[in-house]
């Protein structure tokens, strides 16, 4: 009787019972209780081992127990033993703690924690779960992360091998405590880090240096204006960098060169706000010429206004209005250089005028003087040569 198929369907998920109930028991149902009780005797006295705590559905044979949208304010506590995924999503854990996880569960290796309201996450929150693989914190509003939260204690590795944080920060401050548990928390083992919708403006330097294993980085939907070079370089397993829906403008030459000398990187660089002005140039140079850049076809100019939603890969250097010439650094500096020298001249000159203005004077005077007696010279001739005309004209006319 018991080998029909029906108490196995119905023995999958256990809803755990609350002690007190309803009180009213109709005969009517005692008696479907008894035939259900009955039918799936053999299965619930396995289950008796392994009780199921309340608010949540446990299934044994697929290992899995789903406490979601149960206004809990905290890990339920007695969890069954077999358990391999935990989903304790959509409720309203504020804080985990060292004490959060009391039982060591040694098979847990997939738990789902997006979806609270989680702000504090303390020191060694996940030490006795050993096997932990995936977590995911998304959709939280952490606000204090302790450097030691994904610690297990000791000199030991974490052995988590995907994190997701997307949307989990309160606000983008808080990437500063995310990047110090990052760092302090022996990630070695991390191939999977999600941080994409946390309005990220800034990296924090050094952040992702101690994540050797690190093989895929989703950055997407923040609010990412530039990507400093060297945020990336220890990453030496890196295989893709989702860098889309953010803020980007142009990409500087260093970081350039950082992701080309990452073998077998991939990055994504969608939907951000390129200005395809004259600085843009080496980086279209580098963008027609690389592979690394997986969907380069999609990128498009969002400034300046004419050459907005042009692709990227279409905009001739000729486009981009570059002046004639322009000075690189070094040549301005000994332009601005040669402009001191000059004005130091000027006012040395003007200094050495004013020292000598006597002997400038006395020897204007004496130009002038010259000038008068070489005129009056002049002058006296000419009234010689003049004069016997003018007697001439006048007795000519007194005639
Ligand atoms: C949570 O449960 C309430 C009713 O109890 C329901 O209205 C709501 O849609 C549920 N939310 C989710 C995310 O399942
Ligand atoms: C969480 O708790 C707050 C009050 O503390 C309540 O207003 C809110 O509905 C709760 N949210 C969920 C998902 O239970
Ligand atoms: C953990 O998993 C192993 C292998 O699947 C199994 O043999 C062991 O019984 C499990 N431990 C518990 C406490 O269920
Ligand atoms: C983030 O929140 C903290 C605490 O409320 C606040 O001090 C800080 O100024 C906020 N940062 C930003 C960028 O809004
Ligand atoms: C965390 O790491 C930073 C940088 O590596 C270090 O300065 C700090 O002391 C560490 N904190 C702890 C608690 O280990
Ligand atoms: C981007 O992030 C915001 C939160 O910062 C979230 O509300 C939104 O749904 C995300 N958008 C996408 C497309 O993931
Ligand atoms: C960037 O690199 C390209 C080629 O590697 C070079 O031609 C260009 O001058 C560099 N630009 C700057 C600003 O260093
Ligand atoms: C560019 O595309 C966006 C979205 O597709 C559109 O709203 C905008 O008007 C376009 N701008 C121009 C200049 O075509």
């Amino acid at each position: 009787m018991a080998s029909s198929p029906v108490p196995l369907l119905s023995g999958l998920w256990r809803t755990g019972s609350g002690p007190g109930g309803d009180g009213r028991v109709v005969k009517g149902s005692l008696l479907l209780v008894l035939v259900v009780v009955h039918l799936v005797g053999s299965v619930w006295a396995q289950s008796e081992q392994t009780p199921c705590p309340l608010s949540c559905e446990c299934s044994d044979i697929a290992r899995t127990v789903k406490c979601v949208n149960k206004t809990l304010h905290e890990v339920p506590r007695n969890l069954p033993a077999y358990v391999k995924n935990l989903f304790i999503t959509y409720n309203n854990i504020s804080t985990l703690q060292e004490t959060s996880f009391n039982e060591v569960l040694t098979n847990l290796s997939n738990l789902g924690l997006s979806n609270n309201q989680l702000e504090d996450l303390g020191r060694h929150t996940f030490r006795n779960l050993p096997a932990l693989r995936h977590l995911d914190l998304s959709n939280n509003k952490l606000a204090y992360v302790s450097d030691l939260a994904f610690q297990v204690g000791g000199d030991l590795s974490s052995p988590l091998l995907e994190l997701h944080l997307s949307s989990s920060l309160y606000n983008e401050s808080m990437i500063f405590f995310m990047a110090g548990a990052l760092q302090n928390g022996s990630l070695r083992n991390l191939r999977k880090l999600d941080l994409s919708g946390n309005n990220l403006m800034y990296l924090p330097t050094g952040m992702f240096s101690s994540l050797p294993s690190l093989k895929h980085l989703d950055l997407s939907n923040n609010t990412l204006v530039s990507v400093r070079s060297g945020i990336f370089t220890h990453l030496e397993s890196l295989e893709t960098l989702d860098l889309r829906q953010n803020f980007l403008k142009n990409l500087k030459n260093t970081t350039l060169l950082d992701f080309s000398s990452q073998p077998g990187l991939s990055v994504f660089l969608g939907d951000n706000s390129w200005v395809c002005d004259c600085e843009i140039e080496p980086f279209l140079t580098w963008l027609k010429d690389t592979t690394i850049v997986k969907d380069s076809s999609s990128l498009l100019c969002s400034d300046p206004e004419k050459m907005q939603n042009v692709s990227l890969l279409s905009v001739k250097v000729s486009d981009l209005e570059c002046p004639p010439f322009i000075m690189d650094t070094s040549l301005q500096t000994s332009y601005v250089f040669l402009g001191i020298v000059l004005a130091l001249i000027g006012v040395i000159f003007l200094l050495v005028l004013y020292l000598n203005r006597k002997g400038i004077k006395k020897w204007i005077y004496n130009i002038r003087d010259a000038c008068r007696d070489h005129m009056e010279g002049y002058h006296y001739r000419y009234e010689i040569n003049a004069d016997p005309r003018l007697t001439n004209l006048s007795t000519n006319s007194d005639v």
